[in-house]
């Protein structure tokens, strides 16, 4: 077909991909940490930003693309010091179905484009906290000691997950009976702790005639065909392999029912899906995937549909979960390949990246890029795919996917063991704060995902999509902010001493470790500790969190609250804090708690804002705030005044973050005790 171009325009031009950008969902393997190259998802989305609007273009097509970001004035009829950057769009089949947004910020065009493609999933509590996996957990004993590992180092993680040895010969939905013989009772054990397991299942069906599964899809005609209309056979991890046909409903709907109990024999409600290899990988077949002359329902070749394979497959498999559970909890499903649209069926991951510096350094632009393209659950491989991280890079692997929106640990089978309590006590207390980093800001991680499911504005975000007229942060892809509260910078270099990190907006922002104010609108030159990233707390904002420190996430749903206040010039402050009952649909029907905290004139006034005509149901909480943290507070005000009650409490010092030793303190309202679900006042007097 003939190419199309679009026209976008940024402030700051962004270098010039050497070839296009080629969209073409691919396993590659050890893939280069910047390239234009295919890899496992593609969405067919640009985002433009200047100072003075925003636009997007969106082309609904899932055959190949290549995008080529053009040289700023490479027709002549441009200069470059217009801004104009041109990019000329093709595509190898399909129809032009396109899409223009124009907005005056780019939260606008990221609005837009979700509401054409569809809002995230909003996922269960226990999704958003630690997920531990390997290539592979060896066997029954092996996950009991991993999971009592992570007890024995008072480590929090919520999910242990399974990869393709756990099955009988890579027959997906079968297990090795002699390394897992009796799985319902392997996950019971693990849900004892509030705990899940996800196992992994996998496009390519085995070819062997023995297998139910192959012996079904061959005798329903199930399989994508061939040029010749036989059933595609292609390589993969099991040997000789078919694979389903995602694009036909009726096949997705006999997909979906392979999850039900009875079906899935050894599942049980707390075991979740990985779904892998869905680009599709095929080892033998061109590129490592399929031909493009195969058939699809229809008649449809491969090559019209190829991006959106992954996407059906993923689809599928999280309509299985509903139904198997009867459309009562929502469904976790995390998906290697994904295509427009992925963002309603669970989360996604950067694939096997590797154990280097550079790869922890890119995974900071592919997440922020997932998040503007709709996709805000996602996250790389904590400590890397491929290869031995040194302990340094692990740990600082740690520190940053801590804030990633989707935070697992996995590795590949040849690396060793990696766990996080291998690398001496130090290291292990420092991984241990990381991740109670992560725990004690889960609260607002969900009052994040909630944003995100309602408005598509993604959990991790660049620094531009919260200050667009600030130009100094369009480059700048080391930092990134958490919701609109936080900002936090990654060390990606050995034994970095210091490094420079540019702080936004004319507010000032408060360390998040020990409180300490920073200038806004300027880099700071900051001291690199082994302990910790540079993170901080925007003023003007107030955070949630929950810290006291459980086993899992489920064990902290009664705990009580921390509220952090980071004060402002004006000093005043705002923040939410969404709750639900963290796994059922109840919250379409209204039953959740959506509070604004705002903190203006010495007070703190918490608001509803659940419009209350949602639904019937109902959800409360008798979860109440234990500690207020105001940070910035220049009075020195000994007493605040909590109503309806007319009740005195008392402000103290108290510590800023609740680590092990001593922590800086600051002024804090203690045990005010005041209910979540609840309206009141407290005034500072
Ligand atoms: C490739 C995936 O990207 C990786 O995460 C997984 O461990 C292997 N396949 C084995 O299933």
């Amino acid at each position: 077909m003939a190419p199309t171009s679009s026209t976008v325009s940024r402030s700051t031009a962004p270098p010039r991909s050497p070839s296009p950008y080629r969209l073409f969902n691919l396993d590659v393997f050890e893939y280069l940490h910047e390239s234009p190259f295919g890899l496992y998802g593609s969405i067919p989305f640009m985002i433009g930003h200047g100072a003075r609007a925003s636009s997007g273009f969106f082309w609904l097509n899932a055959a190949e693309m290549q995008i080529d970001v053009l040289a700023p004035g490479w027709d002549g009829s441009t200069t470059p010091e217009n801004g104009r950057i041109d990019t000329l769009w093709m595509a190898e089949a399909g129809v032009i179905d396109a899409f223009f947004f124009v907005g005056s910020e780019p939260k606008d065009v990221v609005k837009q484009y979700v509401s054409v493609t569809g809002t995230p999933a909003m996922p269960q509590q226990f999704a958003t906290a630690y997920h531990q996996c390997r290539w592979n957990y060896r066997d029954e004993a092996d996950v009991d000691g991993v999971d009592a590992g992570f007890d024995e180092h008072d480590i929090p993680y919520d999910v242990l997950w399974l990869d393709i040895e756990h099955t009988d010969g890579k027959r997906y939905f079968t297990w090795d009976h002699s390394a897992f013989p009796n799985p319902e009772e392997m996950q019971r054990k693990i849900a004892d702790k509030g705990r899940k397991m996800v196992t992994i299942v996998d496009p390519h069906i085995k070819r062997d005639s023995s297998f139910h599964l192959h012996q079904e899809a061959t005798e329903k005609g199930y399989y994508v065909k061939d040029a010749n209309g036989n059933d595609y056979d292609g390589w993969c991890w099991p040997g000789s392999s078919s694979y389903p046909d995602m694009l036909n409903p009726e096949i997705r709907e006999w997909w979906a029912d392979k999850f039900s109990y009875e079906s899935y024999k050894g599942s049980t409600p707390t075991l979740y899906i990985w779904n892998d290899m869905n680009e599709p990988s095929v080892f033998n077949g061109p590129e490592v995937t399929m031909p493009r002359d195969a058939l699809h329902y229809g008649d449809v070749e491969h090559r019209e549909l190829h991006n959106a394979y992954g996407y059906y497959f993923h689809m599928a498999t999280a309509d299985g979960l509903l139904k198997r559970g009867e459309g009562k909890d929502r469904p976790f499903v995390l998906s290697r390949a994904f295509f427009a649209g992925t963002q309603r069926y669970g989360a996604v991951w950067t694939g096997d990246n590797s154990a280097d510096w550079d790869h922890l350094k890119s995974s900071i632009p592919m997440v922020l890029t997932l998040g503007l393209t709709g996709l805000p659950f996602s996250g790389a491989d904590v400590g890397g795919f491929f290869g031995n991280p040194e302990p340094d890079l692990l740990v600082r692997w740690y520190q940053v996917g801590a804030f990633y929106p989707f935070f697992r640990g996995h590795a590949h089978h040849d690396t060793k063991r990696r766990e996080p309590w291998l690398f001496g006590e130090r290291r292990t207390a420092i991984i241990r704060e990381a991740i109670h980093v992560r725990y004690s800001l889960l609260p607002y991680f969900y009052t994040l995902f909630r944003e995100a499911s309602v408005s598509g504005i993604p959990v991790m975000r660049p620094l531009w999509l919260e200050f667009p007229d600030d130009k100094e942060t369009y480059n700048n892809g080391e930092a990134f902010m958490v919701g609109s509260s936080l900002l936090a910078q990654g060390i990606y270099e050995e034994g970095q001493k210091s490094v420079s990190v540019y702080l936004p907006g004319k507010e000032s922002w408060y360390d998040l470790r020990n409180g300490s104010p920073y200038k806004g609108s300027m880099s700071h030159k900051l001291q690199v500790l082994e302990d910790s990233i540079p993170s901080f707390q925007r003023g003007g904002t107030i955070v949630p969190r929950k810290d006291r420190f459980r086993r899992s996430s489920t064990q902290m749903v009664n705990d009580p609250y921390t509220l952090v206040i980071a004060l402002n010039s004006s000093n005043a402050a705002e923040g939410e804090l969404y709750v639900d009952d963290g796994k059922s649909y109840d919250y379409q029907q209204g039953a959740f708690i959506h509070r604004r905290f705002v903190f203006a004139d010495s007070k703190l006034t918490s608001l509803n804002i659940a419009p209350d005509n949602l639904g019937k149901k109902k959800f409360t909480s008798d979860c109440v705030v234990e500690r207020i943290i105001i940070l910035g507070l220049r009075s020195g005000a000994k007493k605040a005044i909590i109503e309806p009650g007319n009740r005195e409490v008392e402000i103290e010092s108290g510590p800023v973050s609740l680590r092990s030793g001593s922590s800086p303190v600051a002024p804090t309202i203690r045990r005010p005790n005041v209910r979540i679900a609840d309206d009141w006042t407290i005034r500072i007097a």
